[in-house]
């Protein structure tokens, strides 16, 4: 149902909260809502709707409204939130973005890009949620064992599926020492193997009915096979396929790559829209990423596809995360802390790290990794655009 969807606005600007309500009025489509100017007021209205529209403007007083626009997002799930400045910028755009806003737009606003950005979050009422940007695949990969691939990917998806409430895959591509049923203690009754030998009968309605969940999230798991042999026939374009199955049902698609260049392997980093590239700062590790971002480069990848995460990272360090870029001549997307010990209670219950402790370093920052992934293609594009404004 959509029909009761109401806009929200709040602007310092008049002129500007006039404009958007006028707007808002001539779109049609969500009916706006007056709930005055007091913050408290607007942000009880907002959290007592099920779903919502909420236009805000940063204009002024920018982290006071960054602030609000975290809490808002936090609190009221359902509230997309569009963020609107007169003095747009690479940095203010992440910084909106990353407190929660789903989208930016430049004042004075544009009719055309306003209604955009309007038709975007009502399609996506309509569809529940769902398919607001086609399906994106991340792979992790080292070249190295025990670097912390599977850690991350299971984290990482079962934080995905729980921001985004939309369907995640973890699939495990390590087929001879898969981790992933271990990490989350599951025993499923179909595995990769399956799948693969019948890809042709494969849909939708068959992965979601019959993938393993984990417990009562949208995070689907399709697990190693239990036995080597079955690792031996599996070719490269079926490997393909099943990503091109995997992208009609699953928002997002996390692979758990084994560590070497089987051509499986390669299939999956060639078919991914995003390959984090996981290290930790020793020597011999990051020796290793230079020759993988070597052969990347050669792969023809695009630089901004494959994104460093450092693992079991502390700040005293012996090599510095600046050491680290100027080595690999590339700057590290995320830093995942050293926390032996949550990780641990984790996987010896097989249970995801937020579930032994939410609050520990470790839980916040896969869930902080997830919520950048989840907004980075759309951020990348939004920056893109206004970057080459600024230019
Ligand atoms: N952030 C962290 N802090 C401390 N320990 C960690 C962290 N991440 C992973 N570990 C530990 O490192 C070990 C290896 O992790 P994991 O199995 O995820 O690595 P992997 O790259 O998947 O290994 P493999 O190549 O064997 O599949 C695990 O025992 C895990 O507890
Ligand atoms: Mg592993």
């Amino acid at each position: 149902m959509t029909e009761n969807i109401s806009a929200v606005i709040y602007s310092e600007a008049i002129q500007t909260e006039n404009i958007l309500k006028l707007y808002i009025e001539e779109f049609g489509k969500f009916c706006f809502y007056d709930a005055g100017a007091d913050m408290s007021e607007i942000f009880n209205t907002l959290s007592g709707m099920s779903k919502s529209v909420f236009i805000i403007d940063v204009s002024v007083n920018t982290k006071k409204y960054l602030d609000f626009i975290s809490e808002i997002s936090s609190a009221c799930p359902d509230c997309k939130i569009i963020a609107v400045s007169d003095s747009p910028s690479v940095d203010l755009i992440v910084k909106v973005m990353r407190a929660g806003a789903k989208d930016f737009i430049s004042a004075p606003v544009i009719k055309s890009e306003l209604f955009d950005i309007l038709d975007k979050i009502y399609n996506q009422f309509k569809t529940g949620g769902s398919s607001e940007t086609k399906s994106r695949v991340i792979t992790l990969f080292s070249n190295k064992g025990g670097i912390g691939k599977t850690s991350i990917a299971s984290n990482l998806a079962l934080e995905l599926a729980k921001i985004t409430k939309e369907n995640v895959a973890l699939v495990d591509l390590n087929f001879q020492f898969g981790d992933i049923t271990t990490f989350l203690d599951l025993k499923p009754s179909f595995n990769i193997s399956y799948v693969l030998e019948n890809l042709n009968r494969i849909n939708s309605e068959f992965l979601l009915n019959t993938l393993e969940k984990y417990k009562n999230t949208s995070l689907y798991i399709l697990a190693d096979p239990p036995c080597f042999k079955q690792a031996e026939t599996v070719t490269k374009s079926q490997i393909a396929k099943l990503i091109d199955i995997l992208k009609n049902t699953f928002s997002y698609i996390v692979i758990d790559a084994e560590a070497g260049f089987e051509s499986k392997t390669i299939t999956a980093l060639d078919n991914s829209d995003l390959v984090f590239l996981v290290t930790v700062a020793s020597l011999p590790a990051l020796r290793n990423c230079q020759r993988i971002l070597d052969l990347f480069q050669k792969l023809g990848y695009d630089d901004d596809k494959t994104q460093i995460i450092i693992n079991r990272y502390m700040e005293n360090d012996e090599i510095t995360v600046e050491d680290v870029e100027k080595l690999l001549d590339k700057e590290i997307y995320w830093k995942i802390p050293n926390n032996y010990f949550t990780l641990m209670a984790a996987i010896n219950k097989g249970i995801s790290v937020a579930e032994v402790n939410p609050d520990s370093n470790v839980a916040k920052s896969y869930k902080e990794l997830a919520m950048s992934v989840s907004d980075m293609v759309y951020r990348k594009k939004l920056i893109k655009k206004y970057s080459s404004a600024e230019d």
